[in-house]
């Protein structure tokens, strides 16, 4: 089943995008190709500088979507039983075709802060439905639950997590866009207190992402403990654990940004670990949803 591998690929590669996207935004790339769908009027500018950085994230972006278009195809061939797959690839590929689109606005009207925040906030919609997808199809008979209440609970659980994970990523991508990202420059207090004076937006901002950091570090690390005490799978007992240990490195590489008066390197890995984060919880997700017996599966590979 060709199309269960071009989904992994295409996994993977929005994974790698979303960290060349945040390298642009760390090395101050964002405009070094002055217009746009071209670069200096060419397709093939010199990559030196800014625009290696800029050009090649338009390169791989493109790639993805050649990627995703095949996946799509051959999803259309191989899982005619369960329509909604192609349905979804086809949401998919509007999805990136907008997204591309949004790439050009951030261009063409020198990076208003909402415009690059709603491309970040598209890149992460684009990755937790492919995500979505890659998982449903991938399940295999072996992956059966034998407790489907309990693997019904982890679904709803990790799906509320990935939506906390979600909307911190897109206040983080405020806090990045207004430039609020040194508001508080010491950790792990901020402006030397617990609760700082939360006298203008920066620090309202920066505060808020540093409380719902804590927030999800907690959430996440509880689900992963409530887990691996319920009667479900090796997979899904994996990948909650999974979950944890990126959530605690997530919020390691947030004070690491901080520390490092935003170094090119933390910054973008803390771009890399939400972006890690929100596929391992969809993933949870979905196979705990698929594993309970849920109705997206193969009618082939039911559990009996
Ligand atoms: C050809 C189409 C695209 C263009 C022209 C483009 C352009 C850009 C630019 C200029 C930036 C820097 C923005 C800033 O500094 O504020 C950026 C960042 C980014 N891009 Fe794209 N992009 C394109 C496609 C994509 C696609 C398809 C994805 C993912 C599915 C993506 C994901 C990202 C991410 C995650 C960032 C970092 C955002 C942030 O730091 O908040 N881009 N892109
Ligand atoms: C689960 C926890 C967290 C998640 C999912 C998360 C996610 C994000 C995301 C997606 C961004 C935007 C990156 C971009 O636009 O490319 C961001 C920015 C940022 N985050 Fe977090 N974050 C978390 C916790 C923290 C914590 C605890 C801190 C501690 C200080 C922190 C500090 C920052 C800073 C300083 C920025 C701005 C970086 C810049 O200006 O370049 N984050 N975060």
């Amino acid at each position: 089943m060709l199309h269960r591998r071009a989904f992994t690929v295409s996994v993977v590669w929005t994974l790698l995008l979303l960290y060349l996207g945040s390298v642009v935004h760390a090395t101050e790339s964002s405009l070094a190709c002055p217009d746009w769908p071209t670069c200096f009027g060419t397709l093939f500018p010199e990559m030196s500088g800014g625009v290696f950085w800029e050009h090649l994230h338009r390169l791989v972006a493109g790639g993805l979507l050649l990627m995703f278009a095949l996946a799509t195809w051959l999803a259309r061939k191989e899982t005619a039983d369960r329509p909604w797959v192609f349905r979804t690839c086809l949401a998919g590929m509007a999805l990136l075709v907008v997204q591309a689109l949004v790439g050009g606005l951030t261009v063409i009207y020198r990076l208003p802060d909402l415009v690059s925040t709603t491309h970040l906030a598209l890149a992460l919609l684009f990755l937790v439905l492919a995500t979505h997808v890659a998982s449903a199809t991938s399940w295999s008979r072996e992956a059966s639950a034998p407790d489907a209440g309990a693997a019904r609970r982890v679904s709803k659980f990790a799906t509320a997590a990935a939506v906390l994970v979600f909307l911190q990523s897109v206040l983080g991508g405020l806090v990045r866009h207004t430039d609020a990202g040194m508001a508080c420059p010491d950790a792990p207090l901020c402006l030397g207190r617990l609760v700082p004076p939360l006298v203008n937006t920066p620090i309202i901002l920066h505060f808020g992402h540093r409380v719902v950091g804590m927030l999800a570090l907690v959430a996440i690390v509880w689900l992963a403990i409530w887990v691996v005490r319920q009667g479900t799978t090796d997979a899904i007992r994996t990948w909650a654990l999974l979950a944890a240990g990126l959530v605690v490195a997530q919020v390691s590489l947030g004070f690491l940004s901080v520390l490092t008066v935003l170094a090119v390197l933390p910054v973008s890995f803390h771009t890399l670990g939400a972006a890690a984060l929100l596929t391992a919880l969809v993933h949870l997700a979905t196979l705990a949803r698929v594993s309970a017996g849920s109705p997206t599966q193969a009618p082939e590979t039911q559990a009996a």
